[in-house]
């Protein structure tokens, strides 16, 4: 993707989110703001950042595109860490069952649920995936989303794992959101491999997994480690793999069923685990002490009608922790944002500047990737959002709308809510 050079300048609040890694406890609050601040971005990589007045006497404004945020509050582009956006298909009348009593687990067991999605997608062709993918993304982008983490586990087999992971591979290539992508096969048991998820696991480890690592096609493993989907022990040898072929893990832990989803993280130091509706108190403080992230998703919750992760308490413990929307077909079909940081203020006891920290460094924690993306610093990648309002405090308030006016990537302007600019 092209990268850029622009300086944004005289922005009302320059919300820099300054770290190279996970923030935990009070740090989570510090978002480091610059008053009148600007950015350099060289060549897509950030190179100055300070009060405007102080960097423009040093830069030749020649050299550059110059963005006026006068009045608006600018920040490092948000990373919504756990998605699964590369699916055919879609489940309404699912959610409907669920509005009449159903519980999510209930639809599974009678055969629809995840299954329904793998059927739907098994069916549609790479070029199919790739133009609705490419919708979601746009709408990603909108609210102000510049990486995004993508799961497979809509195809449990073979080639529709491989397909999920090369239709995320081949967008990341033409549309500027960054795609990160995790390899899901164990996303729950086909009907191929009904009442027998040993064999199922057996079956991922020697005929998906070799393919997946040795054509790079994810960086990360993830299991639905869950009661009456996988157990810990399925979990446990199938991640070991994984990390024995290199690649880092996630877990889908302690979501609906307390089941050491969360201790299991933190015994095979998993980047995240994530949900963790249920985690124990253990599992909190084994997680911390691995540094392992939290990433929480108040977005299925809410859809599920489930209490929220218990934020306070993980960070009160020192547990960093980061937030996504989990986007997917049938717990949560939202891109938004802006209603994640929403619950996360009004019903997680987030305050705003952790929820902040909680989209953009922690996440980029969550994917292992602090060093470049998550804040404003030097040397990061030129991923900067500009907002409609002088304050980061109207993202929850705007409730459920999207506060982004411009998305700069690698120093690019890639979407103008005005203009229309980004909507492919
Ligand atoms: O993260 N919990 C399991 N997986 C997804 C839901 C996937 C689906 O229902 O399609 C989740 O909520
Ligand atoms: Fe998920």
């Amino acid at each position: 993707m092209k990268k850029g050079n622009i300086i944004v300048k005289n922005a009302a609040e320059l919300v820099t989110c300054s770290g190279f890694r996970a923030k935990a406890g009070g740090e989570m609050a510090d978002l480091n703001i610059i008053r009148d601040g600007a950015v350099v971005v060289d060549n897509g990589v950030i190179s100055a950042v300070g009060k405007t007045e102080e960097l423009l006497s040093k830069y030749h404004k020649d050299n550059y595109e110059v963005m006026d945020a006068a009045g608006k509050a600018v920040l490092p582009g948000f990373i919504d860490c756990h998605t699964h956006f590369v699916f055919a298909g879609t489940r309404a009348d699912e959610f409907q069952w669920r509005l009449r009593g159903n519980t999510y687990m209930e639809i599974m067991r009678k055969g629809g649920g995840i299954i329904n999605t793998v059927k739907a997608t098994r069916d549609a062709s790479k070029q199919e995936l790739v133009e609705k993918g490419k919708l979601r993304l746009n709408s990603m982008l909108s609210f102000g989303v510049t990486t995004v983490e993508g799961k497979s586990g809509y195809g449990l087999d073979h080639d529709t794992e491989i397909k999920q992971l090369e239709v995320m591979k081949e967008l990341d290539n033409v549309h500027p959101v960054d795609i990160v992508r995790t390899f899901f096969g164990a996303h729950t048991v086909p009907p191929e491999f009904k009442g027998r998820p040993d064999d199922y696991i057996d079956y991922i480890i020697e005929n998906v997994l070799p393919d997946v690592s040795e054509k790079g096609l994810a960086e990360f493993c993830d299991i639905f480690c869950e009661k009456n989907v996988f157990s810990v022990e399925q979990s446990k040898k199938l991640l070991s793999r994984a990390g024995d072929m290199g690649m880092k893990l996630k877990i889908h832990a302690d979501e609906i069923v307390c089941l050491g989803g969360a201790e299991l993280a933190a015994e095979l130091g998993a980047v995240s685990a994530d949900h963790l509706l249920r985690a124990s108190d253990r599992g909190i403080e084994e997680m911390a002490r691995a540094g392992v992230i939290a990433a929480l998703l108040p977005g299925t919750a809410f859809c599920l009608k489930e209490h929220c992760a218990r934020a306070r308490y993980m960070i009160d413990n020192n547990l960093p922790v980061a937030l996504a929307t989990d986007m997917n077909p049938g717990t949560c079909f939202s891109e938004s944002i802006s209603l994640v940081f929403a619950l996360a203020a009004l019903y997680m006891d987030m305050s705003i500047e952790e929820a902040v920290t909680a989209l953009t460094i922690n996440a980029a924690a969550a994917l292992g990737k602090a060093d470049t993306i998550g804040s404003i610093d030097v040397n990061k990648n030129g991923d900067l959002i500009v907002l409609e309002y002088p304050s980061y405090n109207f993202i929850p308030y705007r409730t459920g709308v999207s506060t982004v006016k411009k998305v700069i990537k690698d120093g690019v302007l890639v979407y103008d809510k005005e203009s229309g600019k980004g909507v492919m």
